[in-house]
């Protein structure tokens, strides 16, 4: 039977989600609504509203055929069978929980506006990160309804990374889908897990209860960063140390036990969902009585923040204690390479404490320029910000590498080397470069938990 399903959020998830849907699933319709009329625009444009390799030609193999963005969200609910809702989930900001707790205002606005507005039973999906044990609230408010409309609420939340969307949703390491044990609520979980079977294999389907669902997203983020920040930490000690974070994360990721993935040390997680979900559990965990385990997780939040300023001091500390005045050229804004997201972005933050030393910045990101203006607009300080590497890097003292992109390393680092004032530094946050080859043009170079290569 062919099935309308709408996707209401066309953001980072509900745009790259539904465009693969579209591409997959050919007698599905899919709807992609929006009250942010400027991103619709997009999706309808050439220019999509976010950047991830290969989306463009998804999107366009789709769009008009059965892939169709609207501001129309009344409509949308009227038409579609099959809801998955992917609005945004932030921090709180105020109340009870406020810095911890998640924002579960827009989520409970659309579960209105589809109360309202539904003319016919539906599934609807929780596409979004959200607390362990929402469904259980979402389905009270939705049987609210005075209808006689039945509602059965999925949660199927979104594993895929940015950078890496359209393949990370073109072949997921799993699909995991929760449900109520009742017959409608497994009912429901079958019709979901039809549109997957489209193009994922069964055995990545996952079948769970709805509570486990939600936890595992929550967790799933929580575990990764919790190994980023654990390496972090290590390479503190192994600048003190002289033991190399590059031999030790090898070796060490050599045991299966323990694997080699998301072992690197860097300048700090960013993104908008680490830090918010990590935080979402610690405040789940203090609200559940939890306050040992609230505080295990807290810690990797912690460990982060000092990173990024630990960072920052080594800055200032080898460029003679003072970076006031100094030109400094930040090469990488982006939370991540291959995304011109900027969410938490760990270069936000040392963006913030280097203007707060009064160094002057030029940054420099070949996707993330406009997000980078936005995210420092408040900031007093001289900052400049360049299309072009070696204008960013002319005059500087310093060049602090805070995205990993890959073009960093095909740059020409004698010209770079020759425009810049004396002594001239790298601060490698991403441990990116040949950090030998930059060392012997005459840079100091200083990587992340590696001995540093000075000429002073
Ligand atoms: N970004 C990621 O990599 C990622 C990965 C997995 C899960 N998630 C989760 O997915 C959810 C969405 O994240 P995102 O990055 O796509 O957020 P986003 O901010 O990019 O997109 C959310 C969209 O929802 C729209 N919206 C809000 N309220 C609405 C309403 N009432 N009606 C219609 N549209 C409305 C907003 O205008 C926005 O465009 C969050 O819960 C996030 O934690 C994100």
């Amino acid at each position: 039977m062919n099935k309308t399903i709408l996707c209401i959020g066309a953001g980072y998830v509900g745009g790259p989600t539904m465009a693969v849907i579209a591409d997959n699933c050919p007698d599905y319709k899919v709807i992609v609504v929006d009250i942010n009329a400027e991103r619709i625009a997009a999706w309808q444009s050439d220019t999509l509203p976010i950047y991830e390799p290969g989306l463009q030609e998804v999107v366009e193999r789709a769009r008009g055929k059965n892939l169709f963005f609207s501001t129309d969200v009344v409509a949308g609910i009227k038409e579609a069978d099959i809801i998955f809702v992917s609005v945004n989930t932030p921090t709180k900001t105020f109340g009870a929980g406020a810095g911890k707790a998640a924002n579960l205002q827009y989520w409970e606005k659309t579960a209105r506006d589809i109360i309202e507005h539904a003319e016919s039973d539906k599934i609807v999906i929780e596409k979004s990160t959200l607390p362990v044990r929402t469904a259980e609230a979402m389905h009270r408010i939705l049987q609210s309804n005075t209808k006689g409309l039945n509602f059965d609420i999925i949660s199927n939340p979104e594993f895929m990374a940015e950078g890496t969307a359209v393949d990370d949703l073109e072949k997921p390491g799993r699909v995991l889908i929760g449900a109520m044990e009742d017959e409608s609520g497994q009912k429901a979980l079958e019709t979901v897990a039809n549109i997957y079977r489209n193009w994922v294999p069964e055995e990545k389907i996952k079948k769970t209860n709805v509570w486990s669902s939600e936890l595992t997203k929550l967790v799933s983020n929580a575990m990764l960063a919790q190994r980023i920040s654990s390496v972090n930490s290590i390479s503190a000690l192994c600048e003190k140390t002289d033991a190399n974070i590059l031999e030790v994360s090898s070796a060490m990721g050599m045991d299966p036990r323990i694997g080699s993935k998301f072992l690197n040390a860097s300048v700090g997680f960013g993104g908008s969902c680490f830090k918010k979900d990590i935080l979402n559990l610690v405040y789940l965990c203090e609200f559940h009585g939890l306050p040992e385990v609230a505080a295990y997780w807290e810690q990797v939040v912690l460990m982060n923040d000092y990173q990024e300023e630990r960072f920052v001091r080594n800055i200032s500390n080898h460029m003679f204690n003072t970076v006031a005045g100094k030109k400094i050229a930040i090469f990488g804004f982006a939370f991540k390479a291959d995304t011109g997201d900027t969410r938490e972005s760990p270069a936000i933050h040392v963006s913030k404490l280097l203007l707060e030393e009064r160094a002057v910045l030029a940054i420099h990101d070949p996707q993330a320029l406009k997000y980078a203006k936005l995210d420092l607009a408040d900031c007093e300080g001289d900052i400049s910000y360049e299309v072009d590497p070696y204008k960013a890097a002319e005059g500087a003292h310093a060049i602090a590498i805070l995205t990993e992109w890959k073009e960093f390393r095909d740059l020409d680092f004698e010209k770079l080397y020759a425009s810049m004032e004396k002594p001239a530094f790298i601060f490698d946050g991403r441990n990116l470069l040949d950090h030998q080859k930059v060392f012997e043009i005459g840079f100091n170079v200083y990587p992340l938990g590696q001995k540093a290569l000075s000429h002073l």
